[in-house]
């Protein structure tokens, strides 16, 4: 194998667009880009192309040449399209990857039966449009074949990230986990919006003056842990107050139910004075 294998991208989207950029920009030539064969699809296909020096192109006119095919495609997509790819060239001595959180590299297992070595490989990063992130440091979960892991590891080094091995049963959970570090994290925001608005605030200045407060809880949360970073009127066991809030919050459609559900895991796992009383609060 060469040290740095051609790789072919399938599905244009979020995913696909960051690493096609990010293996490029790592010395990895990326083939093509495979897209569904709709307009929309397409045009998606060859923007990520144009920025890379590579080709668009679909399931029916793909070459599928490279070393490495990278499924890059929603989960539930996955094993059709590697049912559809199965039978377009010969897998034996290819490798193919998908992207998952939640799935195992068992959703590539026609391909593997074809002779390719497969795995997953889940980047824990946030991919949306018009956002670029950087990959550095970024960890990559891995699972699959010894073969198709060593590739991994290599590609995920030259990103400039780090590869931790994953097993198969703790996937969800290490999904879930994501989960929380990203999409429930911004459900959370958003609730605050609306929680804001109740004070007074528009959407836009809600999110103007959280920002700092935000960003500095995530620093106190890196440099002193998460005990070190509470602050607020559970830590000083303020009964009284945290009433009033539950009170407020009834008015806001679901906040109330966050706001209870993050004070009950605070009191499960962060420091916390009159303890009881606050549980008691929240329980009622
Ligand atoms: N976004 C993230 O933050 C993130 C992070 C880590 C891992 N992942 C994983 O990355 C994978 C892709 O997620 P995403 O967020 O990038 O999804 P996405 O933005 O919806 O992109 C999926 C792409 O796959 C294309 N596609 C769907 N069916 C296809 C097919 N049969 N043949 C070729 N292309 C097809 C879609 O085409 P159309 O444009 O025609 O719909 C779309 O361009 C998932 O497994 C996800 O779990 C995502």
């Amino acid at each position: 194998m060469p040290p740095k294998p051609q790789i072919a991208i399938v599905g244009p989207g979020r995913l696909g667009g960051a690493l096609s950029l990010a293996l490029t920009e790592a010395g990895y030539r990326v083939s093509e880009v495979i897209s569904r064969n709709t307009p929309d699809s397409r045009k998606r296909a060859q923007e990520i192309a144009r920025a890379i020096g590579s080709v668009a192109t679909t399931p029916k006119t793909s070459k599928l040449d490279s070393h490495l095919i990278w499924l890059c495609v929603p989960d539930r997509e996955i094993s059709a399209v590697a049912r559809a790819l199965s039978h377009s060239v010969g897998w034996k001595g290819k490798i193919a990857f998908h992207s998952s959180g939640a799935l195992a590299s068992d959703e590539l297992d026609l391909l593997r039966r074809r002779g390719a070595a497969v795995a997953s490989v889940h980047p824990m990063m946030t991919f949306v449009r018009g956002s670029i992130p950087s990959l550095k440091g970024v960890a990559f979960a891995l699972e699959g074949d010894a073969k198709a892991i060593r590739l991994a590891r290599k590609i995920t080094r030259d990103l400039g990230g780090d590869a931790f091995s994953i097993s198969k049963t703790n996937k969800i959970a290490y999904h879930a986990w994501g989960g929380f570090s990203s999409p429930l994290l911004v459900a959370m925001l958003v609730t605050a919006e609306r929680v804001a608005k109740a004070a007074g605030l528009s959407a836009a200045q809600a999110r103007k003056i959280m920002l700092p407060i935000v960003r500095q809880t995530l620093a106190n949360y890196s440099a002193l842990g998460p005990a070190g970073a509470f602050s607020g009127p559970i830590v000083r066991g303020d009964v009284p107050v945290v009433q009033k809030h539950l009170r407020t919050l009834q008015k806001i459609p679901r906040a109330k139910e966050v706001y209870g559900a993050l004070a009950q895991a605070a009191l499960e796992y962060l420091p916390a004075r009159n303890r009881k009383g606050l549980k008691k609060l929240l329980a009622g």
